[in-house]
């Protein structure tokens, strides 16, 4: 990794985070509408569903990935229904409570995973204050996406880019390490 350049990231990533928390404090959720959730709900990506854009996977952890694909392959946008689970890197996660669990974030909870071959680990969870590990807030880049697309970034819905190009982005999928295990037993 270029270090420089990761330290600025970083930098830039803290400054948004503090700007974020200081707007970021107004935060209600309704417990009632809340999903369990447990870690082995967060699957090795190749067991999700590919969103038509080849970016990002899907799954619904209501069962309903039917609802969740036909709005991850609209083109005009559309609101995820409850369950919705959707990951561009193993690490990131977001996932659709029911309605009126959190008008702020429209119901969507960020994860910061950490994964290995055993599983996924919860490192943090929450609404507007989840900083991934490159010290930017999800909800803060997120929030930028126009509102037809619920919050999902896409290639062009609006959000500031990532830090990380398309291939690296790819080969971090391909990298995924709850996916190793099952590789290695069709060996
Ligand atoms: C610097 C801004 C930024 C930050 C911080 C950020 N994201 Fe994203 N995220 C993006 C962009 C831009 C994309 C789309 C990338 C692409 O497909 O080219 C994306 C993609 C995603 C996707 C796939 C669906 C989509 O929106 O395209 C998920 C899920 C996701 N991010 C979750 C998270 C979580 C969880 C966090 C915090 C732990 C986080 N992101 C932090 C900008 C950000």
């Amino acid at each position: 990794m270029n270090i420089p350049r990761f330290k600025n990231t970083l930098k830039i990533g803290f400054m948004l985070s503090v700007s974020l928390l200081l707007v970021g404090q107004s935060n209600s959720q309704d417990n009632d509408k809340q999903l369990e959730i447990t870690t082995d709900l967060f699957k090795c990506l190749t067991e999700m569903a590919k969103s038509d854009s080849g970016s990002y996977f899907v799954d619904n952890i209501l069962g309903d990935l039917a609802a969740t694909i036909e709005v991850a392959n609209s083109e005009s946008g559309g609101e995820y229904p409850a369950g919705s689970l959707v990951s561009l890197i193993p690490t990131e996660v977001m996932l659709k409570h029911q309605s009126g669990w959190n008008e702020e974030t429209n119901d969507w909870e960020f994860f910061e995973l950490n994964v290995s071959a055993t599983g996924s680990e919860i490192i943090s969870r929450g609404t507007t204050d989840v900083i991934n590990r490159f010290g930017g807030n999800c909800f803060g880049c997120h929030q930028l996406a126009r509102p037809e697309w619920d919050l999902i970034c896409g290639s062009d819905h609006g959000c500031a880019p990532l830090p990380i190009d398309r291939a690296t982005i790819m080969a971090i999928q391909d990298g995924d390490p709850r996916c190793m295990k099952e590789n290695d037993d069709d060996l």
